[in-house]
């Protein structure tokens, strides 16, 4: 139930909770979702699988109306009963499968200009819980959804695992969403914007500071933006920048190179909300030289990044803070293991 902390108001059973968009997603969303249709008099929106009513209630606050959908009678009532709790009196209810539904009907009916949708990627299985990234295994299935949307209602917003692969024959934006979830966990969704919500091809959004990279992924390098070597900073790029390929267009912002896929690194200290750790590197050194290395830096426990199994990860980091423990070090050092040469680099990180 710690999803409580997240969705203050809102009321559910546990698995509503864990379907449930967060409550600064759903914000965030809903108010992209108004902004990029700011041109429009008015929106009235369709949510297709409306589970307990995180995301309606959120569109509620900046929409016209809200048609809320969902097949679960039992999620519906909890979503009517927190739009009751919350005050929310322009949404609709429906509990129907979405694809039972008269989509033509409807639109005219309720003046319908917008879709929204979040299939749910967790699934039971044989009684177990199954996390799909796949669009096709969705429920409600994501692509039949688009298909079964587009003509009619072709301004559509619909969230997907960070992980999907998006083969579409249709144009879309995927906006990869960051923040920080239950125990400080790393989170990110990726959201499809389609019609006049798309803005460009791909961008990256860091929550709660809202800050947004828009640009297109490139696939040819740009050799100037790369440094083969690490400078005197290295930046761990957030995992929303990285999904969406934007680590260029990070490097324009920051004045930063590129060193790997998942690190920045410059001379000068830079300072960005798309970075997600930022260290100062004080050695390279060869793997021999490690303990001793780390004995100058006064290491006591060290945070091992790279390319390693968890099983190598912990024999090493067990190994290395046993002989070091001898020493009663107090620093929390990190080693990154760089692939691109047989040296180890340590360094501290700056930020905590
Ligand atoms: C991830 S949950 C939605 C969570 C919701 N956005 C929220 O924040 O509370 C997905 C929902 O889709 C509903 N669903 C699945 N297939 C459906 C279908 N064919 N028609 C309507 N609803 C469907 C499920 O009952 C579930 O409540």
């Amino acid at each position: 139930m710690k999803y409580r902390k997240f969705l203050k108001k809102i009321d559910g059973d546990n698995i509503g909770y864990e379907s449930a968009t967060p409550e600064i997603v759903a914000n965030f969303i809903a108010k992209d979702i108004s902004e990029r249709l700011g041109s429009y008099a008015s929106i009235n929106i369709i949510d297709c699988c409306c589970g307990i009513g995180s995301d309606a209630l959120a569109l509620s606050k900046v929409c016209n109306f809200v048609l809320a959908v969902d097949k679960n009678k039992e999620r519906l009532k909890i979503a009517e009963k927190n739009a009751k709790i919350s005050r929310c009196k322009n949404i609709k209810f429906i509990c129907a499968d979405i694809f039972d539904l008269n989509l033509k009907n409807l639109k005219e009916e309720y003046k319908l200009n917008v879709a929204f949708a979040d299939p749910q990627r967790r699934l039971t299985e044989n009684g177990k819980f199954k996390r799909t990234s796949n669009l096709a295994e969705t429920s409600p299935n994501t692509i039949n959804l688009i298909n079964f949307l587009r003509t009619e209602i072709p301004d559509m917003c619909i969230l997907a695992s960070s992980n999907a692969e998006v083969n579409l024959d249709l144009p879309c934006e995927k906006a990869y969403i960051g923040w920080e979830g239950r125990k400080g966990k790393r989170e990110t969704l990726l959201v499809l914007y389609f019609g006049n919500l798309k803005r460009c091809g791909v961008s990256a959004v860091v929550l709660p500071a809202c800050a947004q990279i828009c640009g297109t992924k490139s696939e040819t390098e740009n050799k100037e933006n790369f440094s083969d070597k690490p400078l005197k900073y290295l930046y761990e790029i957030k995992d929303c920048v990285v999904k969406a390929g934007l680590q260029n267009e990070l490097t324009k912002l920051t004045e930063c190179k590129i060193w790997t896929e998942k690190f920045l690194t410059s001379e000068k200290i830079a300072e960005s909300n798309f970075f997600e750790n930022r260290f100062k590197l004080l050695a390279v050194c060869a793997h021999e030289n490690l303990i001793e290395n780390l004995k100058k830096f006064n290491a006591g426990k060290i945070v091992i990044r790279g390319k390693i199994m968890p099983e190598e990860y912990t024999k090493m980091k067990n190994e290395v803070e046993g002989i070091l423990a001898k020493f009663k070090g107090k620093e929390k050092i990190h080693i990154f293991l760089d692939d691109k040469s047989d040296k180890i680099l340590i360094g501290k990180c700056i930020d905590f």
